[in-house]
């Protein structure tokens, strides 16, 4: 879940295209659409958090997907400001970023921002697979022979 305060409101929105980018300086790369209300909102902030969400976390995942009112979808989560971000309680991960480059990337745009503070605790991360949210399978993966040495 990506964040920011476009102004006195928080706004938030559901997103898979979040990766590391840099170690050295350390930097988190976002994909966001050009109709996304958290775009303008980390444009104007100047900042954004990266809120990992877990198993259980499900509900404000699905929420934060939709184009309700922000205040609508803060009002489902437990949330914090910290360090100038709105951050969502419970999560696994929060990443507090300051904007970086906002570059184009067809009918979105990749942000990258440079990493303020990591806080990061054990737990079981959401993922999203075949149209659905899920948790990772209890069960050992089936082993994938590299074969790059
Ligand atoms: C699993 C999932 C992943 C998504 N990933 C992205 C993403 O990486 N970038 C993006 O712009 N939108 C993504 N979306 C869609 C946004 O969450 C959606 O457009 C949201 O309404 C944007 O909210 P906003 O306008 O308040 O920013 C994703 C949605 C789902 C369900």
């Amino acid at each position: 879940m990506v964040s920011a305060f476009g102004g006195p409101e928080p706004a938030g929105a559901t997103a898979s295209a979040v990766c590391s980018l840099s170690l050295e300086p350390m930097m988190m790369l976002v994909c966001l659409d050009h109709g996304s209300r958290s775009l303008a909102a980390l444009q104007k902030a100047g900042r954004f958090g990266i809120s990992v969400l877990g198993v259980g976390q499900q509900k404000a995942a699905e929420v934060f997907a939709t184009k309700l009112p922000q205040a609508d979808k803060w009002s489902t989560v437990a949330w914090k400001e910290h360090l100038g971000v709105p951050i969502v309680e419970g999560s696994l991960a929060r990443i507090v970023c300051g904007l970086g480059d906002v570059l184009p990337g067809g009918d979105h745009v990749i942000v990258t921002g440079t990493v303020i503070e990591v806080e990061a605790e054990p737990g079981e991360p959401l993922v999203y697979h075949g149209g659905l949210f899920r948790a990772l399978d209890a069960e050992p993966g089936i082993g994938i022979e590299r074969t790059d040495g």
